[in-house]
């Protein structure tokens, strides 16, 4: 696409961003492009809490479909986009509530902990949601001798397992993007960079998480970056990161530990789909009442945590 083109695509979405009273969120993995023209660029607990308090009509959603949704049961008075509406979560999708509630059956009494990567029906069928930037302290939070069911990351719940020395069930899904990091990939930068400091999400296999520095939420790593006296950081999460981390950091290195953790999803949306989302107010994004109440309450008790 010619310059002259973008401007124009950029003119467009700024004057349907005012008329329609739209903010445009979008998370830290989102194209650099989109990143750029967005309101608010965050992790999952921030872009949730901006959706909660934001004062616009409309919420233009970059991310994927279970922050959308997210959103929506949050402001089940907005109008909530999500501008690709094929931008489906794989993690998410490994969790459903019949399952759930089978494993509820045979564990009565136990506390159910959903990460925020889950469908609303997940979440009705959970006590709390958690984010990987507050899932050690919604875990510490539970009364010692309760039974955690933690799902849908089974490396997220090991990482905070390990953390808090809390025991707990773990659902057996996973990131297919953060699966794609491997120790060997940390080794082989570390090589390379012998002065560089390695942060990692915790949704990396365990192997990958014990080999980090620090295992931290994408908000966490921008955090990080921010203050650490390092100049070379190795990251290991998907590689949009590294859009966010360097523009907010320009005198300071970001490396990917390595350039094969793309998740597709988070690719789907670009300009254009911002534009077609304002121009038709589509894709919206709407959770049938009785679902969405209960998961709201799950929803709710995770940002009151903190
Ligand atoms: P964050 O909450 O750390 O942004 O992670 C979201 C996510 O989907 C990671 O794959």
């Amino acid at each position: 696409m010619r310059v002259d083109d973008r401007l124009d695509l950029h003119e467009r979405i700024n004057e349907l961003r005012a008329r329609r009273g739209a903010v445009i969120l979008a998370h830290n993995y989102q194209l650099g492009e989109v990143q750029d023209i967005a309101d608010f660029v965050g992790d999952s607990l921030d872009l949730s809490r901006k959706a909660a308090s934001t004062s616009a009509e409309v919420v233009v959603f970059c991310g994927v479909r279970f922050m959308a949704e997210t959103a929506a049961i949050l402001s089940p008075d907005k109008i909530v986009l999500l501008p690709a509406l094929e931008a489906n979560c794989p993690l998410a999708d490994m969790a459903d509530a019949e399952r759930l509630g089978r494993m509820k059956a045979e564990h009565p009494g136990a506390k159910v902990v959903c990460y925020v990567n889950s469908s609303a029906e997940v979440k009705a069928e959970s006590d709390i949601c958690c984010t990987s930037a507050n899932a050690t302290d919604v875990i510490a939070q539970i009364e010692p001798d309760r039974e955690i069911i933690f799902l849908p990351d089974q490396y997220l719940g090991d990482y905070v397992r390990r953390v808090t020395g809390r025991p707990m069930i773990l659902w057996p899904g996973f990131c297919p993007t953060h699966m794609r990091i491997l120790p060997e990939h940390i080794a082989l930068k570390r090589k390379q960079y012998p002065d560089a400091r390695v942060i990692v999400h915790p949704e990396c296999r365990s192997e990958v998480a014990l080999e980090a520095d620090e295992v931290l939420s994408t908000g966490g790593m921008c955090r990080y970056a921010r203050e650490t006296d390092a100049s070379t950081i190795i990251v290991g999460t998907e590689v949009g990161m590294i859009h966010r981390l360097q523009k907010g950091n320009p005198d300071k290195h970001f490396v990917p530990v390595t350039e094969q953790a793309i998740c597709p999803n988070m690719k789907m949306i670009t300009l254009e789909h911002v534009l077609w989302a304002l121009e038709e107010l589509e894709h919206r994004i709407e959770i049938p009442n009785e679902i969405s109440s209960r998961a709201e309450a799950a929803v709710q008790r995770m940002i009151a945590t903190g």
